[in-house]
């Protein structure tokens, strides 16, 4: 398996290209049946026990579609990866499982996703209450200019989820425990979050988004900025995370989407072009981009 990187200028040039640009022996090798110019989503994008539900999704930059009608479950309790070249839509449309692009002025977002039986664009959803149910760790951690304990109290306070200093204190225990982080920040609890190394202010960012009880953590690539013994460490977490939450992970690190998903989603120019249990998809992709993708060979 090789872990690369394909630029925008490469995808153009795979798009570009059909059966009579390749080598005979390529052809020969391939086991994918769809040929790549094709976009339906093949695979399994459906779930049995859908925890989110996306159909028909379309997102556009102004003039600019980055998003093309994508359809996909997110199902409960299962870790799903997405992949796929660099600006080929993975942020932008994992960011509208927690309407995160509302933040964007140019950003329209059209489609229908529901989050167990809620239209999360119906005008009446409270989207900051959607953001502490769908919650997010980004790639760079960033920590509140607060106290460690602070960092992790913030969202049950706003939400009013404790009912006294001792429950919080609870609360913030078990999200730090539960993030792996408790032994190293027992004794320094009033101590900025800003200064913990960049490994444990990333577990500090995901025992934030744990203390409000998400029933979703979306992760867009939150190793990329760590050394391998905490990316490991993260990775370890996101497995043991996975009995209580969904989480919905974007990474460029083939490696990483095969070590910690069940399922995987590959994304290329704003198509969702296959689906489907992570095995299959990194040894038998059905998809010819898929397999131009995982074995590098427009890398
Ligand atoms: N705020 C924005 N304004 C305008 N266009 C944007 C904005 N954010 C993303 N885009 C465009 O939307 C497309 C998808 O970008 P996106 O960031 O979702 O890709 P990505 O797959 O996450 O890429 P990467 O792997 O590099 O993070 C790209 O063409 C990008 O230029
Ligand atoms: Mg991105």
């Amino acid at each position: 398996m090789v872990d690369t990187i394909i630029t925008q200028g490469q995808t153009d040039v795979i798009g570009a290209m059909d059966n009579s640009e390749l080598d005979n022996t390529t052809q020969v090798e391939s086991k994918a049946s769809i040929h790549r110019d094709a976009r339906d989503t093949v695979g399994e994008p459906f779930s049995k026990s859908p925890r989110m539900t996306c159909r028909n999704v379309n997102v556009f930059y102004g003039e600019k579609q980055a998003i093309h009608d994508v359809s996909v479950d997110i199902g409960a309790n299962e870790v799903i990866a997405m992949i796929g070249p660099s600006g080929c839509g993975k942020s932008t449309f994992l960011r509208c499982l927690n309407r995160m692009n509302d933040t964007v002025d140019s950003c329209r977002v059209q489609g229908d996703i529901h989050m167990n039986n809620d239209d999360i664009y119906n005008k009446n959803m409270d989207v900051v209450l959607l953001r502490a149910r769908v919650g997010m760790v980004f790639q760079k951690p960033n920590p509140f200019p607060k106290s460690i304990y602070d960092n992790i109290a913030y969202g049950p306070r706003i939400h009013g989820l404790t009912k006294n200093k001792v429950e919080l204190d609870e609360v913030v225990e078990s999200s730090l425990k539960r993030a792996g982080l408790w032994t190293e920040v027992k004794d320094r609890l009033d101590q900025p979050g800003t200064g913990l190394s960049g490994g444990q202010q990333q577990r500090l960012c995901i025992a934030r988004a744990i203390a409000v009880s998400p029933d979703v953590i979306l992760m867009d690539e939150p190793c990329s900025a760590l050394d391998p013994i905490a990316t490991a460490h993260i990775e370890d977490l996101i497995d043991e995370l996975r009995q209580n939450f969904t989480i919905a992970i974007v990474t460029h690190s083939m490696q990483q989407a095969a070590r910690v998903s069940q399922r995987t989603a590959y994304f290329h120019l704003g198509y969702l072009i296959e689906v489907g249990q992570t095995d299959q998809v990194f040894t038998n992709p059905k998809h010819q981009l898929t397999e131009d993708y995982i074995t590098g060979r427009f890398g």
